[in-house]
């Protein structure tokens, strides 16, 4: 039995902590460093609303819209529920109508674009026009200096260990790698789940953290609950890097890609079968509402650095 929360209302130790404040705050007026990861066929207006409105910055994977009118119902319904920024993740490859998305998103005030899989550029001089920002997602320096020469305002650098797509820095070499190299913001994704994980981030110079692993457990994900109960169980041991699902390099749930591997007929359905997560499984351990758990962040980063700073006296 999945132990979980489901009552979004505050629970007395739940208090709202104090503002954190860093380049990615000042940007986009956040309360707290901490975006809701954008994940395919997992992350929906419910999740985006809940960070958004818990003083994060939620954000929509804009393939899980297949057609521009569902688009812009989900940018709708955003807007009725919130007035709080929110985000999305654009894929530039040309599978996908890009440019009918970035108009329906800049029309809704989307003022946030993490770019995957194409050249950023196709959408930075549009973006800036209506006063938002590019970070596009990088593993490397490579990406890093091209995206920096593309006029990107940051990074989202993708570490190892990451849900989703990624690649095999780690966090901690990655970040103040990029940081020193291209100058640029850089906000860290890829193992970080916890408050500790988020102090530890911030120390590295990020700017901000992206939440993936972690909010799939959540009421307002809209993940299976079986997909849900296998973060839970699952171990940073029993996650896998390959790129046989998708021909580029992933994480996956060991258990899902062996299920789907033995009934090689599920065709198109095997999306909802093949269950992507992070390394920081490790540290999910309830199905928790999203509010809670980026109030849970900040408020045991803010701990965690105060208790940093009484050690150095
Ligand atoms: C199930 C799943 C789906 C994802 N889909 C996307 C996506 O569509 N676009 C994207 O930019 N990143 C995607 N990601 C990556 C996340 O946005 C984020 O970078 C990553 O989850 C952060 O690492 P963490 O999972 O360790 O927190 C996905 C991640 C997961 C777990």
């Amino acid at each position: 039995m999945v132990p979980e929360k489901r009552d979004g209302r505050r629970s007395p130790g739940d208090a709202v902590p104090e503002a954190i404040h860093t380049r990615l705050t000042e940007m986009f007026d956040l309360r707290y460093p901490i975006i809701g990861a954008p994940m395919f066929l997992v992350s929906y207006e419910e999740l985006a609303i809940a960070v958004s409105e818990a003083g994060g910055l939620g954000t929509l994977p804009l393939p899980n819209y297949r057609e521009i009118a569902e688009l812009k119902n989900a940018l709708s319904a955003i807007r009725r529920s919130t007035d709080r920024p929110i985000g999305v993740n654009i894929h530039l490859s040309g599978k996908f109508p890009w440019k009918k998305q970035l108009t329906a998103c800049l029309d809704a005030g989307v003022g946030f674009f993490i770019t995957s899989l194409g050249d950023p550029r196709l959408i930075i001089s549009d973006v800036h026009a209506s006063g938002g920002k590019v970070f596009p997602d990088v593993v490397d320096l490579r990406q890093g200096i091209k995206s920096r020469e593309g006029g990107a305002d940051g990074l989202v650098a993708v570490g190892a260990g990451a849900g989703g797509h990624g690649g095999n820095i780690p966090i901690p070499v990655l970040v103040p790698y990029l940081i020193e190299k291209t100058g640029l913001p850089v906000v860290a994704a890829g193992g970080i789940s916890t408050g500790r994980q988020m102090a530890a981030a911030l120390a590295l110079g990020a700017c901000g953290v992206i939440v993936g692993t972690r909010l799939i457990a959540t009421p307002e994900a809209r993940a299976r609950s079986a997909y849900k109960a296998s973060v839970i169980a699952s171990g940073p041991e029993d996650i896998v890097f390959s790129d046989r699902i998708t021909g580029n390099k992933a994480n996956w749930i060991r258990e899902s890609v062996d299920r789907v591997a033995q009934s090689p007929d599920l065709g198109s359905k095997k999306w909802l079968d093949i269950w992507s997560a992070g390394q920081s499984v490790a540290q999910v351990e309830a199905i928790t509402p999203a509010g809670e758990i980026i109030r849970e962040m900040a408020r045991t980063c803010r701990e965690t650095c105060a208790a940093l700073q009484r050690a150095m006296g």
